[in-house]
């Protein structure tokens, strides 16, 4: 089994790739950000404790993402590979995926600091479908109903307001840019700029990925 990572900074746009790239890499998206909104929705213990963390812009700590990992790609949708996305994000938690699964690609995908803010504070999601737009940069086609499933239902998350944003991204720089060393050092990291169109990005990852 061969999985890829999708890295990079809060609203980097790893969950919109992420959406796109799936249908030619034939890869299931695993969010542990998903997982965790998903756990913290159910109020299960998991969620209890990571919601603590969330809400303050912090990483959830390392044993709770490592076993809701371990547990996720148990499924069989996830034998022939997923792709990682906002996972992993600390060298132990990196040390963790390469004792359970094969890394062919890190793809980086790379957006400077002050294009972020605007970025995260702008998004909504399609509630039935999980559709990422943005209101200026990635609007629906149809004012109010989601692209790709007509759902009139949209949400947007707790923690994207701006204070919390600067947090991620305090916590971004510290904790988990350093892993672009250790996966340099592996020759699997490959960079692309992601302050440009969607479209253009999304072919330079399929292009990486080959
Ligand atoms: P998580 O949900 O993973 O959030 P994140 O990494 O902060 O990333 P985002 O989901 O905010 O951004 P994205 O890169 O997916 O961007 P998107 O495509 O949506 O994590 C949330 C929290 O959970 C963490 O803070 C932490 O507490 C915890 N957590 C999760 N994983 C963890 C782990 N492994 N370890 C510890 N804790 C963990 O795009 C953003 C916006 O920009 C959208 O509106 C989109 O439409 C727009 N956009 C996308 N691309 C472009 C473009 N090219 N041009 C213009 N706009 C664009």
């Amino acid at each position: 089994m061969q999985s890829i990572v999708l890295f990079g900074p809060p609203g980097a746009g790893k969950g919109t790739q992420a959406q796109r790239i799936m249908e030619s890499t034939g890869l299931p998206q695993v969010s542990t950000g998903d997982m965790l909104r998903a756990a913290v929705a159910a109020g299960t213990p998991t969620g209890l404790e990571a919601k603590k963390y969330m809400d303050a812009g912090q990483l959830v700590p390392d044993e709770v993402i490592i076993n809701l990992i371990k547990d996720r790609i148990k499924e069989s949708d996830a034998q022939n590979g997923v792709m990682f996305d906002g996972f992993p994000r600390t060298i132990p938690q990196a040390e963790a995926l390469a004792s359970i699964t094969e890394v062919s690609h890190v793809i980086a995908i790379d957006v400077p600091d002050e294009r972020i803010v605007e970025r995260i504070c702008g998004r909504f999601t399609c509630n039935e479908c999980g559709s990422v737009y943005h209101d200026t940069f990635n609007p629906t086609k149809v004012a109010g109903q989601c692209d790709n499933c007509d759902s009139k239902d949209f949400k947007r998350r707790a923690d994207d307001n701006e204070s919390t944003v600067m947090s991620r991204l305090t916590a971004y720089h510290e904790q988990t840019s350093p892993l672009a060393d250790w996966y340099l050092s592996k020759g699997i990291f490959h960079v692309i700029d992601g302050d440009r169109d969607i479209d253009e990005i999304s072919k330079d990852i399929i292009e990486a990925l080959k």
